[in-house]
């Protein structure tokens, strides 16, 4: 799939520019397993990378500017790398332009380039496309410098993009999982030392993502919202992160405030993550579902990031899948995509009873 979106990207760039490009570069999207909304609390977190993406053609230019063809929307967008301008209003300038700021504040040698930009990725379909556009956008612009950064840095910048330039206060799983994620496997990331591990999907599982047609529109205020109330949980418990909470200091925090059913999917959440690392080197898929509606319950009455719409997606693929598998909400959540493991066979029955569009991962 990857090949055919890069080859697309070229087409377009020869095209645009009457010439073909000097390479081409792909970001995946990503499905989160398990770990919701721990990253920014320094937790762990178990993403893997999707064959769907963003592909970019791009060519070097010698006068320090960026040339952008956005070849899915017919729009372009040109600045200075030098200093490229935060656009006011966040659309998809915001990260082209974001990714190029944070790049040059860590390489203030890059040169400038001409690219083209297309994607195979829903938006606000919790897949991450933001930060498969900021990964995609980072590697054009340094292999038209011929330069190169370590997978880590890179996805540090893509993150600074989206803080910096589209005022979403996002963690950094989705920018590693796109930066360093390996096809077929499910990537253990520890979110406050960022080492990780990779833990290939046992050959008889099968992990399908179900999108519920349902777009996140302008939540990212409910988004660092909930970054905040976290935040505010760790300093009534006295601890630098929640990474560092244990269930026994949730009494610390107000009973049943938003703050305290925060933290408290928080700190289950992390154990989750542990022991769904631990079934899945297990190929133990019984356990693993179980992990998996325990981290759907606790989205929905805890973290209160589902919707009722998504709860019943779930719950008939729940109901479909017995004790068999498990679905659950992944991503941000407000609307987007589930995600289900399954054994191998099950998904024909699935997407007999589903009616919603659905992907096989793996
Ligand atoms: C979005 C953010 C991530 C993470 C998830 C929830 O995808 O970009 O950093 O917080 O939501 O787990």
């Amino acid at each position: 799939m990857s090949a055919q979106l890069m080859a697309a990207a070229a087409a377009r760039f020869a095209d645009w520019r009457g010439a073909a490009p000097a390479g081409t570069v792909f970001a995946p999207g990503r499905v989160n397993l398990i770990g919701e909304h721990v990253d920014y609390n320094d937790g762990l977190v178990l993403p893997m990378p999707i064959a769907a993406g963003t592909a970019i053609a791009w060519a070097p230019r010698s006068d320090g500017r960026v040339h952008v063809l956005a070849a899915d929307f017919g729009e372009t967008d040109e600045f200075a790398l030098a200093a490229p301008d935060r656009p006011a209003t966040p659309a998809w300038p915001s990260y082209v332009r974001g990714m190029a700021a944070s790049l040059i504040a860590v390489l203030p040698g890059l040169a400038g380039a001409d690219i083209v930009i297309t994607g195979n990725l829903p938006q606000g379909a919790g897949v991450s496309s933001s930060a498969s556009l900021c990964v995609a956008v980072g590697r054009a612009l340094l292999a038209a410098s011929d330069a190169a950064l370590p997978a880590v840095q890179l996805a540090q910048a893509a993150q600074r993009a989206e803080h910096d330039y589209a005022g979403v206060a996002c963690g950094i799983m989705d920018q590693m999982a796109v930066a360093a994620g390996l096809p077929g496997h499910a990537m253990l990331l520890d979110c406050r030392s960022l080492t990780f591990s990779q833990h290939p999907l046992p050959p008889d599982w099968r992990v399908m993502l179900i999108d519920s047609g349902i777009r996140r529109g302008l939540v990212d205020g409910e988004y660092n919202l909930r970054r905040a109330q976290c935040e505010a949980a760790a300093k009534a418990i006295g601890v630098s992160t929640l990474r560092d909470a244990v269930s026994a200091q949730l009494a610390a925090v107000t009973q049943n405030s938003a703050e305290y059913r925060r933290a408290a999917h928080v700190v289950a959440e992390i154990a989750r993550v542990q022991a769904a690392a631990a079934a899945l080197d297990r190929g133990d898929l019984p356990a693993m579902a179980a992990i998996l509606r325990a981290g759907h319950a606790s989205l929905r009455d805890l973290f209160d990031v589902s919707l009722p719409a998504i709860d019943r997606l779930v719950d008939q693929v729940d109901a479909q899948l017995g004790s068999a598998g498990a679905a659950r909400l992944t991503g941000a959540g407000f609307g987007g995509s589930i995600v289900a493991v399954m054994p191998r066979g099950h998904e024909t029955q699935l997407a007999d009873t589903i009616c919603q569009p659905m992907v096989t991962l793996w």
